[in-house]
């Protein structure tokens, strides 16, 4: 299991605990920056971290911004993307087994580091359940070619 992770100035702290968590249960990670405070431009880091998702170099993505929100529309332009902002363990959970969700959006100025760790080792072990869920999944794919 490898996580690509990517933020911006406002989700730089977050970014540096997930991975540090991560790394400590030996769990591979991919750091796509942003690396410093400088205040830069979420799109820019929600399109690498995608790529790398998509392209396969990395099975889950995490990005990092003030709220989650930006991220995940940026992320969700990128075809083949479904990128969940959220800040609970339920939709955490629910987003993997039903959206097969592939990114992981959080906000710094939501959520704290320990939460952060939480929703992010929920997000990561949780398979999704395939079944009628696939055909959904499949719906939404078709939009990108509408
Ligand atoms: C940066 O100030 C902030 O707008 C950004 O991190 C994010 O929250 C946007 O959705």
């Amino acid at each position: 299991m490898k996580i690509a992770l990517g933020c911006d100035h406002a989700g730089l702290k977050l970014k540096n605990a997930l991975i540090a968590h991560l790394k400590e249960k030996g769990i591979e990670t991919v750091d796509f920056g942003t690396y410093t405070a400088d205040s830069c431009d979420y799109p820019v880091y929600a399109e690498k971290t995608a790529r790398a998702v998509i392209g396969g170099e990395c099975d889950l993505g995490i990005l990092c911004c003030g709220t989650g929100i930006g991220m995940s529309m940026a992320a969700n332009k990128i075809r083949g993307i479904r990128a969940a902002a959220l800040s609970d363990a339920f939709s955490a959970e629910a987003t993997r087994r039903h959206n097969n969700a592939n990114i992981l959006c959080l906000g710094e100025r939501v959520v704290g580091e320990g939460l952060g760790c939480m929703l992010a080792d929920i997000f990561i072990e949780t398979p999704f359940d395939g079944g009628r869920h696939q055909k959904r999944i499949d719906l939404i794919s078709k939009l990108d070619d509408r």
